[in-house]
């Protein structure tokens, strides 16, 4: 589905399934360049398979949405959103989230990530939230502008204390790991049981 050209040269349209492809080359891109900053964020073997169930679940509920940019015809961008909902602990607990947002580097600087960033928001808007959040690495000076410039303000850090070199991991969970093999939860946390 296309919305509608937002610039000359750009056009922004929902992906679907013939373009997943297009989205997984972006996401990996993205997220190379993320662990290249932080090699905590590397993706795990397999990763494909989770951003698939979260493509086909977003598809099947409504609670999310894939965009690509293309420039001239050619895929320039990428930006996956979806709505987020923190602990009924909370008063204010809901928020659409960017979970994913990606320019081509031959295409930066012409106003594409501001473009994505909008309909970002303007989904957001139309689905009842009020608010737009994402997580940057602290190392990703250029994101930071960007967000900046587009209207983001910082609201809150993550501080790190690492405890050992080398990557380690606790006792699997599985009920906690099966809640993103049906697609939920693309990039967000869960209480995670050990004994
Ligand atoms: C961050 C990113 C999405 C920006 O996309 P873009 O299409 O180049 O951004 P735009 O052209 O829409 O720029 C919008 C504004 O942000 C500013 N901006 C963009 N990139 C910037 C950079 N590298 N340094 C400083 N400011 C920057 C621009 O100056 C512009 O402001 P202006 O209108 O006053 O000129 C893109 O650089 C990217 O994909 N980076 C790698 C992946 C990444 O970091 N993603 C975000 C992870 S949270």
């Amino acid at each position: 589905m296309t919305t509608g050209k937002v610039a000359v040269g750009l056009t922004i349209r929902a992906a679907d399934p013939a373009s997943d492809a297009e989205v997984r080359r972006m996401f990996g891109r993205l997220h190379g360049f993320n662990a290249s900053l932080d090699h905590r964020f590397a993706l795990a073997e397999g990763w494909e398979a989770v951003l698939d169930a979260h493509l086909s679940r977003e598809r099947r509920e409504g609670n999310g949405v894939t965009w690509l940019a293309d420039w001239d015809g050619d895929p320039a961008g990428m930006l996956i959103v979806a709505g987020h909902a923190d602990s009924p602990l909370y008063l204010d607990r809901h928020w659409a989230e960017v979970l994913a947002l990606y320019v081509e580097p031959e295409y930066r600087g012409l106003g594409v990530g501001q473009a994505l960033a909008a309909e970002a928001a303007s989904w957001a808007t139309t689905h009842g939230y009020d608010r737009l959040q994402l997580h940057v690495t602290a190392a990703n000076a250029a994101a930071q502008s960007f967000y900046a410039r587009s209207g983001f303000r910082l609201v809150q850090e993550i501080w790190r204390l690492d405890l050992a070199a080398t990557f380690r991991s606790p006792p699997a969970d599985n009920a906690c790991e099966g809640t993103y093999a049906r697609g939920e939860g693309l990039l967000g946390g869960q209480a995670h049981e050990v004994d």
